[in-house]
């Protein structure tokens, strides 16, 4: 029998990814850029047990034993077997069956990146039982949820939609299955900027609610792609430019820059989901009101030093400089009393890196 265990971090996006082109394979409309976070607060945990006596796989999560059937598990065990058997990885444990035990340490399904974290979890450290690159498997980790590839790197990380060279019609027989795998290989997370490279960058994640959403990522941008056409010109018109100029502010350690694109991406994405028909509404009346706050903040700072982002919920993500964190905390403090929505035990100040 061989046992692993692992654990991985959430990340939260500064350009979100918002649309498939492609619902099965999981390959996105557009380019997304993320900050990993520190394993030290959030974190899902996986643990891995091959053994040839096993006769089934088996899946627990949270402890609960849940369908290792569901289509988006089943295809990342079955892309991690299929490449240890085509890199000759692994030996006879490509053959074992598998119980797999994965859990997060913070609520499922409340917008915190919950699924990225699961599975780029569970995606690591079964491609690490099976001796294979970890690096080589972010295309792997965005079959069981779209977000999950850029986890499986630190620092900010961008995933990239396919090239424009290998869309193509879908056609059957082999050929079309040879463009598949291609288009699967393609569309992958890298490492940008190292954690090392921008040490002071912090993140704070306000808990709002942390209750399941209403309406999953996956459905969510399925309506918002068929229904909005301010979508369309996201994807076309502002997305590709912003990446760029998003990439050249981390480059640069320019937080004003880095900062305002991070916030008005958050905001295009929510008017989006507004744009929606019917409209998707994640923010709330506290959310909004973090947004009221944050620009208050910066502008009795006299310049740009904090940044939200929200994601599919009411959670607000904080971007900032670690020389700010005393001042926004005690403000905040202030700005939200106890009576207030937002739980101040659950004020994480997050140090920004990886594992
Ligand atoms: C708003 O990765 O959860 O957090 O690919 O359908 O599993 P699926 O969606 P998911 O969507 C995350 C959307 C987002 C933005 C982002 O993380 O870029």
């Amino acid at each position: 029998m061989k046992i692993c265990t692992g654990i991985a971090p959430v990340n939260i996006a500064v350009i979100k990814y918002w649309g498939k082109k492609d619902e099965k394979l999981i390959l996105p409309m557009n380019d997304s850029i993320s900050g990993t976070l520190s394993t030290d607060e959030m974190h899902a945990k996986t643990s891995v047990a091959l053994s040839p006596d096993f006769t089934e796989d088996k899946l627990w999560l949270n402890g609960k034993e849940v369908s290792i059937h569901q289509p988006r598990v089943a295809v990342c065990l079955s892309e991690l077997r299929k490449l240890a058997q085509q890199k000759k990885s692994g030996g006879d444990m490509v053959h074992w069956k598998m119980h797999i035990c994965s859990e997060n340490n913070f609520p499922t399904a409340a917008g915190l990146a919950s699924s990225a974290a699961g599975y780029s979890c569970l995606v690591f450290t079964i491609a690490h039982a099976l001796g294979l690159d970890s690096s080589q498997v972010s295309h792997i980790a965005r079959q069981g949820s779209g977000s999950a590839c850029r986890s499986m790197f630190g620092g900010f990380v961008r995933w990239r939609a396919l090239p424009s060279e290998l869309e193509g019609k879908q056609s059957d027989g082999e050929e079309s299955e040879d463009l598949r795998r291609k288009q699967s290989e393609a569309s992958n997370a890298e490492q940008i900027i190292s954690e090392a490279y921008w040490g002071s960058m912090r993140v704070i994640i306000l808990v709002v609610n942390d209750q399941a959403k209403s309406t999953s990522s996956t459905d969510g941008m399925q309506r918002t792609t068929l229904t909005s056409t301010l979508y369309t010109h996201r994807v076309h018109t502002v997305v590709p430019e912003r990446c760029e100029r998003m990439e050249t502010a981390l480059n640069e350690k320019d937080f004003a820059t880095f900062a305002q694109l991070t916030m008005q991406d958050s905001n295009q994405f929510h008017a989006c989901c507004l744009d929606t028909y019917p409209p998707i509404v994640y923010m709330n009346d506290t959310s909004h009101a973090v947004v009221r706050f944050v620009h208050e903040f910066n502008t009795v700072a006299g310049g740009t030093k904090v940044a939200y982002t929200f994601d599919a919920g009411p959670n607000a993500c904080l971007y900032l400089l670690e020389d700010s964190v005393p001042l926004l905390l005690s403000t905040l403090v202030q700005y939200f009393p106890a009576s207030s929505e937002i739980s101040v035990p659950y004020v994480r100040g997050l140090k920004y890196s990886t594992t």
